[in-house]
């Protein structure tokens, strides 16, 4: 039983949100079954690692950053990754008994170069320095998206820990008894969401909503055709919602959904490396997704995710406003609505915020986007079909312990705990 005076979030059905309303042909067995520890993504198959060692820190002959335990770093970027000759660095495929990893290429990659525990039981720290030594995310961006991660996917609020990928509550939590199950990344729709670029629909796949697709992949590499710009992400992005919303009776595209727009966004802004003049190409995209071509032009999955030989990171950093404008420039590229499925052939738009009648409804202009995804961890957010999130006063404390005054500053409007 979850105790909610440190759960991060709260989970019912509501009222206030008919369209998540229980609903007749709603398949929620799948949930059980991960709930319950068997299947993909439970605690039963996932890695264990007795040996957790911690992420190999940056040192003052390899500085990268200088992002160390959480703190703002140099916010410049440009150098190389890894710096040459930091072995400690260097890429190191993961052991499949020991290592865990999940749905976020970005993540996986990190951890496998250890800027992330090699194991993929981080933690916030972690999550905070390795974005900004690896990718020059900037501070703002980089303590958000680790909230998220650690907020809505369930991770720990006690230890600050959280698993890449699958259910490792026994390493993650500060008490299974009284946390209840924490899922790690591959917890579906919180931030995990369907119509992801490589990995399948939670429903469709089985389950298996985490590992690499080399067929969806294939896909997108057709889409973009050498070139993963926000142009053909957008159309792509567009091909990936209409095939889910064809094929997938409980398909969900909420708020959280937004952030896959943010995601694709990495593919050309935080991916790109100086040495081949920024150029979102295959040869970067296919290295930090892992994926291998072969003789018969299809992919699979190679060693891991790896960063790319001699790549250098982007020089100025990317900012939460940055990405808000990414997410809504590119949505705008090939509109579509958000909303749901509650069985074949049914689909209700849903009101969020600046979502209304399923369409996200802001300007470009990021003074009014800012707060976008901010409100994602601070508010009640209608999430999988039977249910909305709330999260609960620990998690809304934790948010303005992390997050103030960055976005009070914004204008965001402050979790209600203070
Ligand atoms: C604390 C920071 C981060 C967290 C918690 C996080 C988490 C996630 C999660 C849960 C997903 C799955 C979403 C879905 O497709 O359903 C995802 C996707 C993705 N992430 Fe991250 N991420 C983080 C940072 C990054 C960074 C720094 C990069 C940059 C390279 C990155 C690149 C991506 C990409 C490209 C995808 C889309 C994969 C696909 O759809 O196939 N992420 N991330
Ligand atoms: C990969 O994606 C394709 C297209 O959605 C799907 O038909 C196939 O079953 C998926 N493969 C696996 C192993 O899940
Ligand atoms: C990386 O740089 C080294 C030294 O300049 C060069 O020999 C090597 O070919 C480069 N590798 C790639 C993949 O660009």
């Amino acid at each position: 039983m979850k105790n909610a005076a440190i759960s991060s979030l709260l989970v019912s059905g509501a009222a206030a949100f008919p369209f998540v309303a229980m609903q007749p042909g709603v398949d929620s067995s799948l949930f059980k079954r991960q709930q319950a520890g068997v299947g993909p993504g439970s605690a039963a198959t996932c890695p264990f690692n007795p040996n957790h060692k911690p992420a190999a820190p940056v040192t003052e002959e390899y500085p990268y950053n200088n992002a160390k335990d959480g703190k703002v770093g140099n916010r410049k970027g440009g150098y190389q990754v890894p710096a040459p000759g930091d072995t400690a660095h260097y890429f190191v495929p993961p052991n499949p008994d020991t290592d865990i990893r999940g749905p976020c290429p970005g993540l996986n990659a990190a951890a496998n170069h250890n800027f992330l525990a090699h194991d993929g039981i981080t933690t916030f720290s972690e999550l905070v320095d390795a974005q900004q030594n690896v990718y020059n995310v900037d501070y703002d961006l980089a303590n958000l998206l680790a909230v998220l991660g650690l907020t809505i996917t369930d991770g720990d609020l006690v230890t600050e820990k959280l698993s890449i990928g699958c259910d490792a509550t026994s390493r993650t939590s500060f008490s299974p008894a009284l946390t209840g199950s924490e899922p790690g990344l591959d917890g579906h729709n919180k931030f995990e969401a369907d119509t992801s670029l490589t990995r399948n629909d939670f429903f469709t796949g089985g389950g298996d909503n985490y590992n690499f697709n080399g067929t969806l992949f294939g896909y997108m590499a057709d889409a973009c055709d050498g070139n993963f710009n926000r142009e053909n992400l957008g159309k792509y992005r567009e091909q990936r919602y209409l095939q889910s919303r064809a094929e997938n009776p409980n398909f969900y595209f909420g708020p959280f959904s937004l952030l896959l727009f943010g995601a694709a966004s990495f593919l050309y802004e935080l991916m790109p490396s100086g040495t081949r003049n920024y150029a979102p190409d295959l040869y970067t995209i296919s290295s930090f997704f892992g994926a291998v071509q072969q003789d018969d032009g299809s992919w699979t999955f190679g060693e891991g995710e790896k960063i790319p030989d001699n790549w250098t990171n982007r020089v100025e950093p990317y900012s939460n406003s940055d990405v808000t404008r990414e997410i809504v420039t590119m949505y705008l590229v090939a509109p579509v609505l958000f909303g749901g499925s509650t069985g074949p052939n049914t689909f209700n738009a849903i009101d969020f915020e600046s979502i209304q009648d399923g369409t996200l409804n802001v300007g470009v202009n990021p003074a009014d986007t800012s707060c976008l995804l901010y409100q994602l961890a601070t508010e009640r957010v209608p999430s999988y079909l039977n249910s909305v999130v709330t999260p609960t006063v620990e998690a809304l404390s934790f948010v303005a312990s992390k997050l103030d005054p960055m976005f009070e500053n914004l204008g965001c409007p402050r979790p209600l705990t203070k």
